[in-house]
């Protein structure tokens, strides 16, 4: 829990899920800096891209109208609890990607991306649906700024300028243009490891090309003709395979970003009959019943935001054990110096290696 003070007050922020003794803090340098000096009118705002909620907590205390955009299930999980924390009401519009039904907002709080095709796609989607004048004041870590950024502003924003750097973070402040990057919003890339093309909407994990750890994964794939959970299956490259070679198995595809949810729904439906795939945008299996799936397939994240963390690959393997059927299975890849055999073992009572490069190892452990 950390104490983030917007206008003298006091907010309490957690990240999200919650952790005991958690050495990283729920907003940065970037958020104190857009709640101080955004210099937009008063009048509703849309905010987008808010890690863990404190700006929206922070222009809630400000008592503005606010429409709150996110890809990141976690991140509306992070928003809900830490207004509830701070006994501030929920935000009258919040959402995975803007609504053109919205209330014009007297101009936009965009915390930037790590990815910047998200960024894009974003202003673009801006420069679409608002007036060109609206105000737009980015905000960022100066380390997180990379050096495409004011090309990229200049390219989609007037009136361009930065503002000076606060505590190693920095706005760049602009106004819509009604310019466009004229980059297709889903790119689509021929995957030879499937035969099959692959299509990646802005936000979703990794760029034009197979994921090392799923390209190992994907040469050992189990033969079911049983319930397989993707659990984070970002474009889908892990369902698809199975779909391909198991044409009796049914699958359910997880993933906490939008995007994820919506590549994967382009990539799978051509494969399957709609009875045989299900979509969900979740925080890893929360609220999915127990005890139903024969495999769970897993290429766990190994960061949140900027932080590198395990404790997603933690609550994946503990959700994982959880889902499975008695003798069901878990199969995962990671980094081998990531050493998920460890927790394999303290979970499931031991596992086995089913596959093994240079750099990657493929573990599979069975609920008993
Ligand atoms: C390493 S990528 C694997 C993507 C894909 N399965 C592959 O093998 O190429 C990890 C995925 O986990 C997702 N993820 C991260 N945190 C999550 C969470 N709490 N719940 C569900 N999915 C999550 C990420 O969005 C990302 O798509």
């Amino acid at each position: 829990m950390t104490q983030f003070t917007v206008n003298d007050t006091e907010l309490r922020l957690e990240r999200y899920p919650p952790q005991p003794q958690d050495p990283l803090q729920a907003w940065d340098a970037a958020d104190e800096l857009l709640l101080s000096a955004h210099q937009l009118a008063d009048g509703p705002l849309w905010v987008l891209n808010d890690h863990f909620g404190a700006l929206g907590c922070g222009l809630r205390l400000q008592e503005r109208s606010l429409c709150w955009v996110n890809d990141s299930f976690v991140a509306h999980q992070a928003l809900a609890q830490n207004l509830e924390l701070n006994q501030l009401d929920p935000l009258e519009h919040t959402a995975p990607t803007p609504d053109p039904a919205w209330p014009a907002p007297v101009g936009v709080i965009l915390k930037l991306p790590r990815n910047l095709r998200l960024l894009t796609a974003q202003l673009d989607w801006l420069n679409r649906q608002l007036p060109a004048g609206t105000p737009v004041v980015i905000g960022a870590r100066q380390r997180d700024m990379p050096s495409t950024l004011p090309d990229l502003t200049r390219q989609l924003l007037d009136q361009v300028h930065p503002s000076r750097a606060v505590k190693k973070a920095r706005l760049v402040y602009g106004q819509l243009s009604g310019r466009s990057s004229d980059l297709p919003q889903v790119v689509s890339w021929p995957c030879p490891e499937l035969g099959l093309t692959v299509h990646n909407h802005p936000n979703v994990y990794g760029g034009s090309r197979l994921d090392l750890g799923a390209r190992l994964l994907l040469k050992s794939l189990p033969s079911t003709q049983g319930l397989v959970v993707d659990l984070g299956c970002g474009n889908g490259v892990l369902s698809m395979g199975l779909l391909q070679a198991n044409p009796e198995a049914r699958v359910l595809a997880v993933d906490e970003s939008w995007d994820a949810i919506q590549s994967c729904r382009q990539n799978l439906t051509p494969l399957a009959d709609p009875s045989r795939i299900e979509l969900l945008w979740n925080d890893c299996l929360s609220g999915v019943e127990g005890g139903q799936a024969d495999w769970v397939l897993c290429n766990p994240p190994f960061h949140q935001q900027q932080a590198i963390t395990d404790h997603i690959a933690w609550q994946m393997f503990r959700d994982a054990k959880r889902v499975l059927k008695t003798g069901g299975r878990l199969r995962i890849v990671g980094n081998r110096h990531l050493g998920y055999h460890i927790k394999l073992t303290r979970l499931f009572g031991g596992c086995t290696t089913v596959a093994a490069n240079a750099k990657f190892v493929v573990l599979e452990a069975q609920k008993r």
